[in-house]
């Protein structure tokens, strides 16, 4: 039976509710985080655990429980789903209060976690690539905050399912590329340059992305956080897209553009194995 933990409970999935009043419910107001886990073990989840913690504080929302016994929740909650991999959501929202814009003093945040089966791409898409389809950004100016108001993230995933792309790409009215509605994008120049855009407010920081990025820089493959436009990317040799459950996903096509010879790029593969062993070193799972 899958179970989720609700404010204290851990409890059959299938009944776990929360209040109508929660402030999540209400006004999007709160954030999440999305953690694999492989054999049990949390892949990167200190670092999911330390944004957590920024997004809650950029939102002045106190930490529901203290750190340490977050992650004693987030161990028994595996455990009692008996999976050995998959995914676990934790949610956090102010709390439940009469509706009212304003912050309400003295609220309880509401913390809820949730698991489910790993989202991993299938093998083809690893060994063939994807294609992604380019759109305009219309989110708002904080997207380094993993708020829960993913309205647009939603919209752009679901026309890019309706004209088979696997992604959906941000860009900017002057043409930069920030992210994929759901994964942050890389390029890699003619120059074999690792190109991605830089961790600010634009874009979700992702931890796929810092630990890719890191790898990368200590394998000596050069790594250059840069705004770039579409027809730079659409140009480039080679393409990919990273997050917690698609690992190094190649990207062949963007729109109607082939990407290089629409093959995966070499400098893209060694990615992929660098990441791999990142995840295998922590976890013992193999990709
Ligand atoms: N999404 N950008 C956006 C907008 C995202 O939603 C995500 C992750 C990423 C990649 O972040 P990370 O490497 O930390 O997973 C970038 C997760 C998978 C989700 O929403 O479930």
């Amino acid at each position: 039976m899958r179970i989720a933990y609700v404010n204290g409970s851990y409890i059959d999935n299938a009944l776990a509710s929360v209040h109508i009043e929660d402030r999540g419910y209400q006004f999007s107001d709160g954030i999440y985080e999305y953690i694999a886990f492989y054999n049990g073990l949390l892949l990167d989840g200190d670092l999911h655990f330390k944004r957590l913690e920024r997004s809650l504080r950029e939102l002045e929302i106190g930490m529901p429980v203290v750190p340490s016994a977050l992650r004693v929740i987030v161990r028994e909650l595996i455990e009692r789903n008996g999976r050995e991999e998959g995914g676990l959501y934790i949610q956090v929202t102010r709390g439940v209060s009469p509706r009212n814009h304003i912050y309400p003093k003295n609220v309880r945040p509401s913390l809820v976690m949730t698991v489910c089966g790993a989202k991993t791409p299938k093998q083809s898409e690893f060994e063939n690539g994807v294609k992604i389809m380019s759109c305009h950004d219309n989110r708002w100016e904080r997207r380094d905050i993993k708020s829960i108001s993913l309205l647009p993230n939603i919209m752009a995933k679901q026309e890019a399912g309706r004209q088979k792309m696997r992604e959906a790409l941000f860009i900017e009215t002057d043409g930069t590329v920030n992210e994929g509605s759901a994964s942050n994008f890389f390029m890699v120049t003619k120059a074999g340059v690792v190109t991605t855009h830089p961790a600010d407010n634009d874009i979700l920081p992702g931890i796929s992305r810092d630990v890719l990025i890191k790898l990368a820089t200590k394998a000596g493959i050069a790594v250059d956080e840069r705004k770039f436009d579409i027809a730079e990317a659409k140009a480039a040799p080679e393409a990919f897209i990273t997050s917690t459950s698609i690992n190094v996903l190649p990207v062949v096509k963007i729109d109607d553009k082939l990407i290089g010879k629409g093959v995966v790029g070499e400098i893209t593969m060694k990615l992929q194995e660098l990441y791999n062993s990142h995840i295998y070193k922590q976890t013992g799972k193999k990709f």
